[in-house]
């Protein structure tokens, strides 16, 4: 048991307290921006003259050797350190002798781990805008195959109205858009630098903490010594942004699943991205789509868990905050891990384009566009509604669709309808003719896809 507070203790801590406290086992996982935030801090000390240049070189040194001997396996991070703090100061002073003691001055663990966490969100957000890119990149690549390829739009998962499948997908990506522009915004919000708020009271040495700031690559230090220790919101924060994440890519993961069933076959996954059953020979399974569906809710979860953490914590760091790393760690593992999953089974996914197009053509989806052709010939709407209406119900008695009928069934319903009526009902004018902003038809859909495309180059 390696601790860096031993002097006002008379006992040993008890074996069971110890493992119950240490952090260790998952506050390894940030050596690499502890040692960052200890140079940072070591070069501001030295330029205070709080060091001389000597001890910053050489605690320097130390440091670097210390993380090059992680990376390359011959330093293990082991569990006999209290946390990722002790580890590398212990080896800092075992490297380097008694001038190793001298970093921790002006600093508080609390400071410490504030910062080290900042600093491993900051990659993290980098890393999840990253992913969100890429799969915003695969969208958009099928949102220019499919402006032709016709589907059912569904309300209620009843068929309602065509659309394309271009334009089905557009919707995802304005999602996964947004999702991009919160993951700036918490960047934004989060980056000031905490390092120099000591304990909770800053210190009386004389840190000049603007330059510790400017040198971790901040917009500047935190503003109250007492808030930059126990502030957590930029992980709620983010807690929520990739809970957000989660949900959509469960929605989009649960139309898969529709898409790929046996009654519908819209699409087919990829073997690759695909498992079979034990018992059931014939089965294909899209197990990636429902685990993605099924880990949202351990992202909720960890929104929840952290919240209820922080609710009663008074000012300013208790223990309890400790919590925020495992919670965190874990929703970001299982975000990256299923965006990049998701991005893979898109892009290896067929499309049927028949299965798509007789969907939407066998589910009354072009009904709106026959009252609409009578409204255009004078019959008032709620006279067309009524009309088409009747069409419906005696097109389900003879299993046909509205294309299917003849001229004289048409006729005999309501004598407005003319062989016009065929152009109109089909499936091109039905989805060509909705070329308001953000509608289905290829020219609508052409312009939003080039903004898209210059969004994704600009970003
Ligand atoms: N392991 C602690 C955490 O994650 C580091 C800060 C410890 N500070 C303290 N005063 N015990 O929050």
């Amino acid at each position: 048991m390696a601790q860096l507070w031993g002097g006002r203790f008379t006992k040993e801590t008890d074996k069971l307290v110890y493992d119950f406290n240490a952090s260790i086992s998952f506050d390894k996982r940030f050596y690499a921006q502890d040692i960052r935030g200890s140079i940072a801090h070591v070069t501001m000390l030295a330029r205070q003259g709080i060091l001389t240049a000597e001890e910053r070189d050489q605690i320097i040194e130390g440091l670097n050797g210390i993380r090059k001997d992680v990376e390359n396996g011959t330093l293990l991070i082991t569990e006999e350190y209290e946390d990722i703090h002790s580890f590398v100061e212990a080896n800092l002073i075992e490297r380097i002798g008694d001038v190793g003691k001298k970093l921790h001055t002006g600093r508080s663990r609390n400071d410490q781990v504030a910062l080290d966490m900042k600093l491993y969100t900051r990659d993290e957000i980098l890393e999840l805008d990253r992913l969100l890119k890429c799969l915003l990149e695969t969208l958009l690549n099928m949102m220019k195959e499919h402006t032709e390829t016709y589907m059912p739009g569904f309300t209620h998962l009843q068929k309602a109205q065509p659309v394309t499948f271009s334009h089905h997908l557009g919707a995802y990506f304005e999602m996964f858009r947004r999702d991009r522009s919160r993951m700036k915004d918490i960047y934004r919000r989060m980056n000031t630098c905490p390092l120099g708020a000591g304990a909770l009271a800053g210190t009386t040495y004389p840190l000049d903490r603007d330059y510790t700031a400017e040198l971790l690559e901040f917009d500047g230090p935190t503003r109250n010594s007492m808030d930059s220790v126990s502030d957590r919101d930029y992980l709620i924060e983010l807690l929520s942004a990739m809970s957000t994440v989660m949900m959509h890519l469960s929605r989009f993961s649960e139309e898969v699943i529709i898409w790929n069933s046996n009654e519908y076959q819209f699409v087919e996954l990829d073997d690759a991205y695909s498992t079979g059953s034990s018992i059931m020979p014939q089965k294909k399974n899209p197990d990636i789509a429902e685990l993605v569906r099924g880990k949202t809710g351990r992202v909720y979860g960890a929104l929840m868990s952290l919240l209820t953490t922080m609710k009663g914590i008074p000012l300013a760091y208790n223990k309890d905050m400790q919590e925020d790393k495992e919670l965190v760690f874990d929703a970001m593992d299982t975000t990256k891990g299923c965006l990049t999953l998701f991005t893979g089974m898109l892009a290896t996914m067929r499309f049927r384009k028949d299965r798509m197009a007789d969907s939407a053509k066998h589910g009354f989806t072009n009904a709106t566009d026959a009252a609409d052709y009578l409204v255009n010939h004078g019959v008032p709407f709620r006279d067309a509604h009524g009309i088409v209406g009747q069409l419906v119900l005696y097109c389900i008695e003879k299993g046909k669709a509205l294309d299917d009928l003849t001229m004289e069934e048409y006729k005999h319903i309501s004598p407005v309808f003319e062989e016009d009526i065929y152009e109109a009902v089909s499936m091109k004018t039905c989805v060509e003719t909705r070329n308001t902003i953000g509608a289905p038809g290829k020219a609508a859909m052409e312009q939003v896809i080039a903004q898209e495309e210059a969004y994704l180059i600009g970003e």
